[in-house]
């Protein structure tokens, strides 16, 4: 028989994976500046706060080629607002995404060039296929850890310059007992 290769494990119930050589990301409240609405409760935290951890298996890059990676999102909240990823175009416009919930519970913020926001509801198994020519953000509005597993083209690239003036919706805790959370304009 030919050698078998064991292939990169992830672990669906936490998204931890094994045997597969990381790239890590860590972004930190102190790397947000300007990003969540309540600037009095974000200068009031601890700067050096985990916000989220993406871990990407470092491999072959290039036209067609794909990555795969897992973002973890950690709970919490600035304000009334939950904590949320940095958000971003695709250099290429063109190229699209897809997550995978894995574990927690949240929110995928979709948003058209135009402007145009919406939401889907991510959780263990959900799948979001993000087209081309949209922003996308994770939001955490659960009290555990969101952790969603993401395939992209390796030529997508970020460009997060492009929404510099933020989303159109922002995402908090709810004070209505019936609902966890509600979005609002920005
Ligand atoms: O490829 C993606 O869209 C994700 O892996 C994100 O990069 C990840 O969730 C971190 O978000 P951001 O790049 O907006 O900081
Ligand atoms: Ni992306």
């Amino acid at each position: 028989n030919p050698d078998v290769i064991l292939p990169p494990q992830v672990a669906w119930a936490s998204g931890v994976f094994a045997n597969a050589p990381l790239i890590r990301k860590t972004t930190r409240l102190a790397d947000l500046p300007d990003f969540f609405s309540d600037n009095n409760a974000w200068r009031g935290c601890d700067p050096q706060q985990r916000l989220y951890d993406v871990e990407t298996i470092d491999s072959p890059s290039g036209e067609g080629a794909l990555y795969v990676g897992v973002t973890h999102l950690y709970a919490g909240k600035i304000g009334d607002e939950f904590f949320m990823t940095r958000g971003h175009f695709h250099q290429r416009r063109e190229q699209g995404e897809v997550y995978f919930g894995l574990c927690g519970r949240g929110l995928l913020l979709l948003q058209t060039a135009s402007g145009e926001a919406r939401l889907e509801r991510v959780k263990p198994g959900s799948v979001h296929i993000i087209p081309s020519f949209t922003a996308h953000r994770l939001i955490n509005t659960g009290d555990e850890t969101l952790s969603a597993l993401a395939v992209w083209p390796s030529v997508a690239g970020h460009d997060y310059a492009a929404l510099a003036g933020g989303f159109a919706l922002r995402v908090f805790a709810s004070d209505h007992h019936l609902q966890e959370w509600e979005a609002r304009n920005d």
